[in-house]
């Protein structure tokens, strides 16, 4: 019988190894590697690698309320384009994605633009935890807790609100990501720095020093701990709080990490070139970040790279004081050219880098096996990456509809040259191919919850008060 498309000849990468292999695919799904049957089209991948579309665990595609900066159709058709087949979408809209009318209008719009498959973040704050239940019911795949400030200007919800979401997700079994930065710190430093004139770009850095993160870190730890919550900590920036992960990691802690490329690849020094539009939450810190977060992946405390695509226009990033311009930069399609240009410097694997694009990801968010791994019975989102290409990455380039990009003008090599999405072709040499509205709710299946310290949860205490109260 003939599958309804062969990729053929390709060098196939897993966290592993990397071995030619036919994929077959048919129905949307991989039904065989290795020696493949017939086709009713075939692919031919000979000299290329092809590896599991990426998932990226952290984009920002503005939906509804900034469609000016990014829309669905923009921001997941610069996903296929960078190979990403997957992507969990943060919950700092307009509305916020904190209610279920809220969550129900992104669904409606991301069905009807999407791409590529996806995740949908809801908003975990100090007034919605009534929602959180219905929200986990109507198909979130995780949640966003902004303990520090950033775009959307969504206030931090008080330790008790905080815990009390934690305590609800660990029941639940859902894992919750953290902007893991101490607002009030920071607000307290930014009046500080206002007040003393400083509106430079360093400036940015200055009012959100590591002791920011290595604080919210920890106290977020704490919470998961307490509660057998999952945690995620998003956007690592920092050598600095990585013991406490690693502490955390070893008693047991369910809590995964992400760092992005900015983060790996640019320091301070990159400043100067970049002025003010080099801002990003949490900042581009001095020389001496990026070595450890690479060992930290190496080692396994950060467990995947993902982008933080945070479009904006170019103009809301090139206002004269630091304080004005818009934080964040479009990644989602540059991620993979980049980290492509370190397996080719000698700086990771090929099998590495599927280990943290592609397969970490896809088990800290119940994909896996159904994406994140090329095998039968998985999904066949696939990407054929030409490993040699050497190009330059250009901003006006860009899907996204935010042209500008703190990689404009870096040489790479590397390229994803075509995206399939459960079988289709979504993205051949750069161009999109497919229809918006491809893109699905990519299927979750958590493990079992293991919550902890139950009697001592806020539901549990006061349902004794209940108790009382009619026995009384
Ligand atoms: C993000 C955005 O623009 O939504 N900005 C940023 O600087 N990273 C928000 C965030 O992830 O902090
Ligand atoms: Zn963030």
């Amino acid at each position: 019988m003939a599958a309804d498309i062969v990729i053929r000849g390709g060098q196939v990468v897993s966290a592993d190894a990397v071995f030619e292999a036919d994929v077959a695919i048919e129905g949307g799904k991989i039904v065989a590697v290795g020696d493949a049957p017939g086709a009713k089209t075939t692919i031919d991948a000979s000299g290329k690698y092809v590896i599991p579309g990426a998932i990226d665990s952290h984009v920002h595609f503005r939906t509804p309320g900034y469609e000016y900066k990014e829309d669905w159709q923009s921001g997941t058709g610069a996903a296929a384009r960078g190979g990403v087949t997957t992507v969990l979408e943060m919950p700092n809209t307009r509305p916020p994605t904190g209610t279920l009318e809220a969550l129900k209008m992104k669904q409606d719009i991301a069905a009807r633009q999407a791409y590529v498959d996806y995740g949908i973040y809801g908003l975990l704050d100090e007034h919605n935890l009534d929602a959180l239940e219905a929200l986990i019911d109507a198909g979130v795949s995780g949640f966003k807790c902004f303990m520090g400030n950033t775009f959307g200007d969504l206030p931090a919800p008080s330790d008790g609100a905080m815990l009390e979401g934690f305590e609800i997700l660990a029941r639940r079994g859902m894992r919750c990501t953290v902007h893991a930065e101490n607002a009030s710190i920071m607000a307290r430093r930014q009046a500080r720095l206002e007040a003393a004139g400083r509106s430079d770009p360093l400036a940015h850095l200055a009012s959100r020093p590591e002791v920011c993160a290595i604080e919210a870190v920890s106290r977020a730890v704490v919470f998961a701990e307490w509660t057998g919550g999952r945690l995620h900590i998003a956007h690592k920036s920092s050598k600095d709080a990585l013991y406490v992960l690693r502490d955390a990691k070893r008693r047991g802690v369910d809590v995964t990490v992400e760092t992005c490329p900015q983060y790996l690849l640019l320091s301070t020094r990159d400043h100067e070139r970049l002025g003010n539009a080099l801002r990003v939450n949490p900042p581009i810190r001095e020389p001496g970040h990026q070595e450890p977060l690479w060992r930290a992946l190496r080692e396994g405390v950060v467990d995947m790279i993902a982008t933080d695509h945070a479009p904006h226009l170019p103009e809301e990033k090139a206002r004269a004081s630091v304080w004005q311009c818009d934080c964040g930069f479009p990644g989602v399609e540059t991620q993979m050219p980049l980290m492509l240009t370190e397996v080719n410097r000698g700086r990771m694997s090929i099998s590495d880098y599927v280990r943290w694009a592609c397969v970490n990801p896809a088990k800290a968010w119940g994909f896996f096996p159904n994406k994140g791994v090329i095998q039968p019975g998985a999904d066949a989102d696939l990407v054929v990456v030409d490993a040699r290409r050497e190009w330059t990455l250009d901003q006006s380039q860009l899907f996204s509809k935010s042209k500008i990009s703190p990689w404009h003008g870096r040489r790479v090599q590397g390229a994803p040259v075509m995206t399939l999405v459960r079988g289709k072709v979504v993205m051949e040499d750069g161009r999109i191919v497919a229809e918006p509205g491809w893109g699905k709710p990519a299927k979750q299946k958590m493990p079992a919850p293991a919550p902890r310290n139950v009697d001592k949860t806020t539901a549990a205490i006061t349902a004794v008060r209940e108790t009382l109260r009619k026995v009384g």
